[in-house]
């Protein structure tokens, strides 16, 4: 089968960059846009050279169209369960009945196949599809990237320049985190969705780094002194995380409420990738720490 590769989500921040990967690789891409897109970006994406396809997501004729001729479609949609489970379904039923052969959904996370159902919220919503993909008759590829490199600019408890403090849990000050740029996590996944032998998870890292390393790397490059704080158990982070999202119920309705935030850095102590999948394709550059610091 010929190449074209679907892109949901193709406005967003991921989508569009795995867009500009695909182009650069002189694949045909077909953007998945709706009546609200933005027509900023649905002109950028026209600049890349990106065949832009307008699409009511209700109705399923239109979606199975969408997927005519598709040899990967790859899902960079972000939202709450409705879009992660909702929305993904239905891309999903339209690319099996259109007979596209391969599925990278919109994981692009900490690997969450170990994790316990009620620790990451946004996590059990594609533990959620997850099965629906693993039962459906199509190849699916998820790619675990660990967290976007660009959080360590935000001042999270891990990483905190104003404070000029790294936080750890347990006894963990040497667990390494996986941390991916958003363009290494594009360019990774453009390769992905043209290799036809991915097997069903893929693992990658840009780097991976410990509170440990994080202290000394700042003090090497940056020349500033960090204070490496202990923040109590494991246990009682996920207790606390518990507790904060019973007592922020509005939270539900939002896609990165403090609590949800607290869970993504729950969940990055929790758990980490053993082994790399990233020397799969050759020509990927990936972005050392220092450049993200
Ligand atoms: N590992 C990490 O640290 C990390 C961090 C951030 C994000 N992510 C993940 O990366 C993936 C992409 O996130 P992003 O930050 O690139 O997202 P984003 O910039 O917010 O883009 C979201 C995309 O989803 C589309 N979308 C949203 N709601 C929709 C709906 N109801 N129906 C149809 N399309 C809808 C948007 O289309 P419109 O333009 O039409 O609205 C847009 O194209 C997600 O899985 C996200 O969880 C991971």
């Amino acid at each position: 089968m010929k190449n074209l590769i679907l892109v949901a989500g193709a406005t967003g921040n991921l989508g569009q960059r795995i867009c500009r990967e695909l182009i650069k690789l002189n694949v045909p891409v077909r953007g998945l846009i709706r009546e609200g897109s933005n027509p900023e970006k649905v002109t950028a994406l026209e600049q890349l050279g990106v065949d832009v396809f307008k699409v009511n997501l209700y109705n399923e004729q239109e979606l199975v169209g969408a997927c005519n001729g598709v040899s990967c479609v790859v899902s960079a949609l972000a939202g709450l369960h409705d879009v992660i489970v909702g929305t993904q379904t239905k891309l999903l039923n339209a690319a099996v009945s259109a007979g596209v052969p391969r599925f990278i959904p919109s994981d692009f996370s900490t690997d969450f196949t170990t994790m316990p159902v009620g620790d990451n919220r946004n996590f059990d919503w594609r533990k959620e599809f997850e099965e629906k993909l693993n039962n459906a008759p199509i190849q699916a590829t998820s790619i675990f990237n660990g967290a976007f490199a660009d959080i360590l600019r935000y001042n999270i408890p891990l990483y905190n320049t104003k404070e000029k403090s790294i936080a750890y849990y347990d006894n963990k000050a040497g667990w390494k985190i996986d941390f991916t740029t958003m363009d290494d996590t594009a360019a990774f996944t453009a390769r992905a969705a043209l290799d036809n032998t991915t097997p069903r998870y893929l693992r990658i890292a840009s780097f991976q780094v410990s509170p440990d390393e994080l202290i000394s790397l700042s003090q090497k490059n940056k020349g500033s002194n960090f204070q490496l704080i202990n923040k109590g158990s494991m246990e009682s982070f996920s207790a606390y995380n518990k507790a904060q999202r019973a007592a922020n119920p509005e939270g539900e309705n939002q896609l990165y409420p403090k609590w949800q935030q607290a869970q993504y850095l729950y969940s990055m102590f929790l758990v980490h990738h053993l082994k790399l999948n990233n020397n799969r394709y050759e020509g990927i550059n990936w972005s050392p720490v220092e450049h993200n610091i």
